[in-house]
């Protein structure tokens, strides 16, 4: 038996991926740039028992729905062919934050469970692979492999599809207030959404200029300049929900409450504060700020009675292994 044992933070989009050129391989429409979510995290198990008869996973200590264990096992399956073996696993998932409501539970969840499954299947991918691998299962969890500010190169090719580090964590001392105003699981999955992206009139144009808000948002992160950073990210955010809402058929993620809390952001940057929001595909929204105004954006965010609770995430570091917990490896 082979063991192993990884975590990955979820990311925020703040420039987003919506749309696929290869659905199946999760090769991108256009470019996109995120941030990981320190604080939050999946651990995920996974372990090659040649007793087996099929797959098993479980998520949050219950047997997982049939549709998210056959993506599982879709990665399991290039696992097995890479490492060239035929053993069936059992994988068990935890996450540390409410699944499904926009918080990227499955860019964690496909990065914590490539870097476990490959390291318990003996595979020695690098960084760059390991990203590849974690795009197959769900897009934006390539975004989940390397460390702080990330970006994902469209790459046009398996081959060349992937993410890596723009900056560190430590680079910007950003926070991400998430006001929760809804746990419920989202109707309509992101796959769903992006398989009708080109339904959209308006999505031609927002591929056409993603260049150029990639352009924009790296240059801000690089320079830390929260200003240029705030006017493209919501943008960006905008431009995605414009594309939902006039897909075939339109997706509305957004609640009464969602729209509440954005005019929330937009006064109190009126008021003087250094604030934008985004918003992925569920109600919540996502508040950015830097580290110190973080406390006072938190408190208002929580006295709104529409906002049930208020994560608070700086950038977060790469996925990892837990050493202690290899078995059966003989590795360090
Ligand atoms: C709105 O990566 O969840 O969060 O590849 O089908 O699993 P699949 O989609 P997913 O899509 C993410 C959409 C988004 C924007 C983003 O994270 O870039």
């Amino acid at each position: 038996m082979t063991t192993a044992t990884a975590y990955a933070h979820p990311n925020i989009a703040l420039i987003k991926y919506w749309g696929d050129l290869d659905p199946t391989l999760h090769i991108p429409a256009n470019g996109s740039i995120s941030m990981n979510l320190a604080g939050m995290f999946t651990r995920t198990c996974a372990s090659f028992e040649p007793g087996l008869e099929e797959d098993r996973f479980t998520l949050n200590d219950k047997p997982a729905p049939i549709p998210s264990s056959r993506r599982v096992s879709k990665l399991l399956d290039r696992v097995r062919q890479m490492a060239g073996i035929r053993t069936h696993a059992l994988v068990e998932s935890q996450n540390n934050f409410p699944t499904g409501v926009g918080i990227a539970s499955s860019a964690s969840g496909f990065a914590a469970l490539s870097l476990a499954a490959a390291y318990a299947a003996g595979l020695e991918l690098d960084e760059k692979d390991l990203s590849r691998l974690a795009r197959t299962g769900s897009g934006s969890a390539c975004r989940s492999i390397p460390a702080g500010f990330v970006e994902w190169q469209s790459g046009g090719s398996d081959e060349e599809s992937y993410a890596f580090s723009i900056a560190a964590p430590e680079h910007w001392d950003l926070v991400d207030c998430i006001a929760l105003v809804s746990i419920a699981e989202k109707q309509v999955s992101s796959s769903e959404g992006h398989s009708v992206a080109n339904t959209s009139i308006f999505q031609e144009a927002r591929i056409t200029d993603a260049p150029r808000r990639l352009d924009i948002c790296r240059t801000a992160i690089q320079k830390r300049d929260f200003k240029a950073l705030a006017e493209v990210v919501e943008l960006d955010s905008n431009l995605m929900h414009a594309v939902m809402i006039t897909s075939d058929p339109p997706l509305l993620y957004w609640k009464p409450e969602t729209v509440s809390v954005v005019q929330e952001v937009i006064s109190m940057r009126k008021s003087g504060l250094a604030v934008c929001y985004t918003i992925d595909a569920g109600p919540n929204v996502h508040v950015l700020c830097s580290s110190e105004v973080a406390g006072a954006v938190s408190g208002m965010l929580k006295e709104l009675p529409q906002v049930s609770k208020v994560l608070e995430c700086n950038p977060g570091g790469p996925a990892w292994i837990e050493k202690s917990a290899l078995h059966g490896n003989n590795r360090d």
